[in-house]
């Protein structure tokens, strides 16, 4: 069973789903962390090649074939963890650099194929929450629960600000572009699924936020028990 959580950055997705996980014993999909992986390596391994690589489908592909094998994934309860070359990945993913261009390199149609590949195939036979921007609309249109998390842009900065120690300005401008390139990008973009149901969390604490998912989750439990 699959259910999914879309939202902007920092509107709570991650920590959401991993209380919610803990709640109903799933396993967290945390899909932005494969483009954070996808952008890391391609920097990292690219250098000052790596934007000319991205513009061109064939050697994005060979670049990917010559990383894969050597790509680990651990997906449970506490969310998804990510190995290269038997290392694993936390800080890399999330280093000034990563979140600079991943959103430049998240709008290139074969970098999506290749991630929704891996993460249709990570879920299979597993009980999923899987987290990003396009969970509920692309990767799994028939997901029993679709949530879409928003929160006001300023508390949104303010609560990424407090998880990092970085300047909140450099933060606030990061957030406002990420979610600018996410929202107009032509494939898959961040939009709302017409099945989800929106919670906003800018007043609400995260668990207050499980809670409600939680009430839903159940009473379609009931159903499906009745039918
Ligand atoms: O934690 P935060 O919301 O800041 O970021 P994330 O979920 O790790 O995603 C990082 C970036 O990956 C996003 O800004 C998007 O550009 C991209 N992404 C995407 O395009 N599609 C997804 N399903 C998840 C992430």
């Amino acid at each position: 069973m699959i259910i999914t959580i879309d939202g902007p950055a920092s509107s709570g997705k991650t920590t959401v789903a991993k209380l919610l996980a803990k709640e109903i014993n799933f396993s967290v999909l945390e899909s932005g962390k494969f483009y954070r992986l996808f952008t890391y390596l391609l920097l990292t391994l690219k250098k000052e090649k790596w934007q000319e690589i991205l513009e061109n489908k064939e050697e994005l592909e060979s670049f990917w074939k010559s990383v894969v094998e050597d790509i680990k994934v651990e997906v449970n309860g506490e969310g998804t963890f990510l190995f290269f070359q038997n290392k694993k990945l936390e800080d890399e993913l999330r280093s000034e650099e990563v979140e600079e261009y991943v959103s430049i390199v998240a709008k290139v149609p074969v970098v999506r194929e290749i991630v929704n590949q891996m993460l249709r195939k990570i879920v299979q036979g597993k009980r999923i929450i899987a987290e990003g921007r396009d969970m509920g609309s692309v990767v799994f249109p028939d997901a029993k629960l679709k949530i879409f998390l928003t929160a006001d842009e300023k508390i949104r900065a303010e609560r990424r600000a407090k998880q990092e120690q970085r300047d909140p300005d450099k933060i606030i401008k990061n957030i406002q572009k990420r979610d600018l390139i996410d929202s107009t990008r032509k494939i898959a973009p961040l939009k709302i699924p017409s099945d989800a149901i929106i919670i906003d969390t800018s007043y609400l604490l995260p668990k207050e936020v499980t809670e409600k998912i939680l009430e839903v989750y159940k009473t379609l439990q009931n159903e499906r028990d009745k039918k």
